[in-house]
């Protein structure tokens, strides 16, 4: 096994040369591209002298270097398979580097590679060293100008970043077309674009009256299906303009869409590529998620012109900087033109499902690491998700006037440069005058804050009193931390449900909401801290967390009839829905302990009367309803047991489910049949929301073992004019009995939709029904499969591995088997994707001692494994330390 090593935050130095221009031109081929950069460097001023140049170069035929007109000899530069140094290397230079790479062969997707005969780039991270020896760090920011010569009737489309500035024909067929990027940028953020594309294109006026071009490009069959992510781009570039003042820099705004991809998408200058699934959509091949997902997709990368691209990262220890602060603004973007609550419930499902996990497992690290082996490693749910709650959090503290100033003042001090995670802190704390020295923690101190909450009521005194203490658990090389700062916003609820005025006997402690308001946010700083209310009426019922003002667990020992109480009445939507989840937590906890001792499921008539509440409650967004009947899923109560047998625990979830939907048949009968009212297919919020409930009702009623309840099914497969619809009756069919017909019709309808199939791969890599694993095996044969296609391993491998515990975990052990052979085959395709899939294996202290001993011995075979990429080895080497 090859060393691999660790990169330290704390080593960074600034660079030794910087490069202030650079000239590219590709001679574009599919096996044989030819790259001539030339590059205008000089030493970085106030640095010592003597350092030599070193560039990054990865997987480079090198053809010739010139330093300042004259070839060098090979005796002036030295090379190894990751570096090319020039150790006398003057002050000032133009260096020119001819360099020959093969796209066809790229399978990583990191650097140039060709994808369906046409040609694509990815940078972010550390992909520009494979295409030519370069600087590749985002504290270099040169001015480039790329002209792309190809076959004219192979590549008619040639994209770069910036303005096309000019055009023509050459021999042999050619054509070319030259591109100049007014704005320095890193080596990440170039991309091209080469091949067979047509593009659906629009206008936005800005608010200063400039016209921007928005051009979506796809290949030729797909134009029908680009209307959303065009209205995408326009709605987020108003939005942005409008909640931050922030308006489109260049004349052009260019998205393509390519089926390989590693992640969703890119945000290269002037330039984003995204993965198909975040463009390609059309009501009858995407679902409502799909289009919802293109929303926050488009927004987000066009976002990341400002943040991100106008002012960037220092180092990639900093990457919460650009992705954390990105996320929070397309979240913020979801909710301004959605619905806020559904959002904001969703967005902490996602966070606490798969966050939470990572932050309490071997890979746990600070939003910004301190140490990493392979940088695409940390493209994770904590850099992004955790990073913008924390972001959130600002604008919790500062509110939404103060955070703006505090954006602004981040704007003005650094437009153009590359800075660190505590330049973007100082500009809040500078704007609002604000002390944010604490609150620096959140991007050093790894693992879940908890929070543990007690109360008094003084009768006599007619005083509330909330006990907060706080504590981080240990994390990997952090084991002692330090109290945070949070804001905890709280209400107090009286009997009839109104919340109350809040009057702190101390004032001292609370932000936003003067003494009175029905709604504050205390702010904790110390391990324990004490709060009491004073002047209230009767003893209240805390509503804490709301919104979820923080990152954290939460621990309050609140009675059944409590949460049930809250569900009925909070009027904070995410501390409603959290008073759910949080009884059925209880629930399904309790029953998977009855279920261990042998002891049947029951689901108490209080639990089936709260639900039948809810089914009732007309008055209520259907999409909340909806969220709250939606009972935890089983990878989230995992993470609150211990030895677990998630055989035993996902047989627990359905026994719950089948005794719901008996108990409540009517309702849910009634409330489907109401909401399943034959409109034409529309996607808008109300819409959206009429649907999501329908089909949690279909999900119950799926349960029963009723025949007409399999024609319900098979009807609303047949008749759905649209795929949330349609996939909706696929996925209960399938759980229920295998829904073979409707899958052999579905595969029949839509062999030649590639994003439709994924559909169709991973519903049936996440059937509860028995053979799954082997059903999933025979489908690595399917003509539309192909591991080469991180979609298609996404879809079939990661979804069976990662997001169907009952069957990856199997007590025969084939599921970690099958794991570890897809991983240690996709190591040596895509390590990107490949070290993805390994995270399946970071919770396997988790399980029982039985399934512990086996997933280990997985782990260990894979660590044997000889060649393993540094993607993937530092995966299962952490896994394996737990
Ligand atoms: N910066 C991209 C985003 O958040 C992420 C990304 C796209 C990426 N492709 C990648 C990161 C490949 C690493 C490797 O939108
Ligand atoms: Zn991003």
């Amino acid at each position: 096994m090859t060393a691999h090593q660790a990169i330290h935050r704390l080593d960074y130095t600034a660079p030794a040369f910087l490069i202030d221009r650079v000239d590219l031109t590709f001679e574009l081929d599919e096996t044989d591209t030819r790259v001539s950069s030339r590059l205008v460097i000089k030493k970085n001023k106030g640095l010592q002298s003597n350092t030599p140049l070193i560039l990054a170069g990865e997987a480079l035929q090198l053809e010739s270097i010139k330093l300042d007109g004259a070839p060098l000899p090979a005796s002036a530069y030295q090379r190894d398979d990751a570096t090319l140094t020039i150790p006398d290397m003057p002050d000032e230079a133009i260096l020119e580097i001819v360099t020959r790479i093969n796209p066809a062969s790229n399978t990583a997707l990191s650097g140039l590679y060709a994808s369906n005969g046409n040609l694509f780039t990815q940078c972010e991270a550390e992909g520009f060293r494979r295409i030519s020896y370069y600087l590749d760090r985002p504290d270099v920011m040169a001015k480039f100008t790329t002209t792309l010569i190809a076959d004219k009737q192979k590549y008619p489309v040639l994209l770069s970043n910036g303005n096309r500035v000019g055009s023509g024909q050459m021999d042999r067929g050619r054509h070319w077309v030259k591109w100049v990027d007014p704005f320095r940028k890193p080596s990440y953020l170039f991309a091209l674009v080469a091949g067979k594309l047509v593009a659906q294109c629009d206008t936005h006026v800005t608010g200063s009256g400039r016209s921007v071009a928005i051009e979506v490009y796809v290949e030729p069959g797909n134009l029908d299906k680009c209307a959303h992510a065009v209205a995408a781009a326009k709605k987020a570039m108003q939005w942005d303009e409008e909640r931050f003042g922030l308006e489109y820099d260049l004349d052009t705004y260019m998205i393509v869409a390519t089926s390989d991809f590693n992640m969703g998408a890119m945000e290269n200058k002037g330039l984003n590529i995204f993965n198909t699934k975040y463009v390609l959509a059309r009501p009858d091949t995407a679902t409502d998620a799909d289009f919802d997902g293109i929303d926050s997709v488009v927004a987000h990368e066009y976002f990341h012109n400002w943040t991100g691209n106008r002012v960037t990262c220092r180092d990639w220890f900093q990457l919460s900087l650009k992705e954390g602060l990105t996320v929070y603004r397309d979240q913020e973007f979801s909710s301004d033109i959605g619905s806020r609550a559904v959002q904001r419930i969703q967005n902490v499902r996602a966070l606490r499902e798969y966050q939470f996990a990572e932050d309490a497992g071997p890979q746990a690290h600070p939003v910004r690491p301190d140490e990493y082996q392979e940088i695409n490693n940390f493209y994770t749910w904590t850099v992004y998700e955790k990073g913008s709650e924390v972001v959130r959090m600002y604008a919790t503290l500062l509110g939404r006037e103060g955070f703006r100033r505090g954006m602004d003042l981040y704007f003005k001090r650094h437009d153009g440069q590359a800075v660190t995670c505590d330049d973007f802190r100082a500009a809040m704390a500078d704007a609002n005058h604000a002390d944010l020295d604490q609150f620096a923690l959140w991007y050093s101190q790894a693992g879940t804050p908890h929070l543990d909450i007690a109360s008094h009521w003084d009768d006599a005194a007619q005083r509330f009193t909330l006990t907060v203490r706080q504590s981080v658990p240990p994390t990997p090389g952090q084991a002692e931390k330090l109290p945070m700062h949070i804001p905890l916003a709280v209400a107090l609820i009286d009997r009839r449900g109104q919340t109350l005025p809040l009057h702190l006997a101390d004032e001292s402690c609370a932000t936003d909401g003067a003494a009175g308001a029905h709604h504050r946010v205390l702010e904790l700083r110390e391990a324990e801290h004490r709060f009491t209310f004073v002047n209230l009426p009767c003893h209240p019922v805390p509503s804490l967390l709301r919104d979820f003002s923080a990152p954290v667990t939460l621990a309050y020992p609140y009675s059944d009839d409590e949460l049930v109480f809250l569900m009925a009445h909070d009027d904070d939507a995410f501390a409603r829905w959290e008073a759910a989840n949080s009884y059925a937590v209880r629930l399904l906890c309790q029953q998977y302990a009855a279920v261990l001792r042998g002891e049947k499921v029951v689901v108490p008539e209080q639990f089936c009367e709260a639900f039948r509440a809810l089914l009732e409650n007309t008055a209520l967004d259907p999409a909340l309803v909806a969220l709250m009947l939606d009972l935890p899923r089983e990878n989230y109560l995992l993470e609150q047991l211990d030895d677990v047998d998630p055989v035993k625990l996902a047989q627990t979830c359905q026994s719950v489910r089948q005794q719901l939907a008996r108990s409540l048949r009517p309702q849910l009968w009634l409330r489907y049949q109401q909401l399943n009212d034959g409109q034409p297919y529309h996607y808008s919020g109300e819409q959206v929301a009429r649907r999501s409930l329908k089909n949690i009702c279909l999900d119950y009623l799926a349960e029963l073992d009723e025949s007409m309840i399999g024609e319900l099914l098979a009807q609303q497969y047949r008749k759905a004019d649209n795929m949330t619809d349609r996939l909706a009756a696929l996925r209960a069919l399938v759980n229920r009995d295998g829904g073979e017909a409707q899958l052999a019709d579905f595969a029949g309808t839509w062999a030649a939709d590639a994003l439709v199939m994924d559909k169709w791969f991973a519903l049936q890599a996440t059937s509860r029904r028995p053979g799954t694993l082997t059903r999933v095996q025979t489908l690595l044969g399917h003509p539309a499969f192909s591991i080469r296609n991180p979609n298609k391993v996404r879809s079939l491998i990661n979804a069976f591995c990662l997001q169907n515990p009952a069957h990856f975990h199997a007590a025969d052990g084939y599921g970690y088997a099958f794991a570890a052979d897809r991983i240690i085959e996709l190591d040596a395709i895509n390590p990107q994707i490949a070290a993805r899939l390994a995270t399946c294996f970071n919770r396997w202290t988790k399980v029982d001692t039985h399934r512990r001993v086996l997933m280990r011995t997985e782990l260990e075979r894979i660590a044997a494994h000889p060649d393993l990429s540094g993607d993937t080895n530092e995966i299962i080497s952490k896994a394996l330390a737990a």
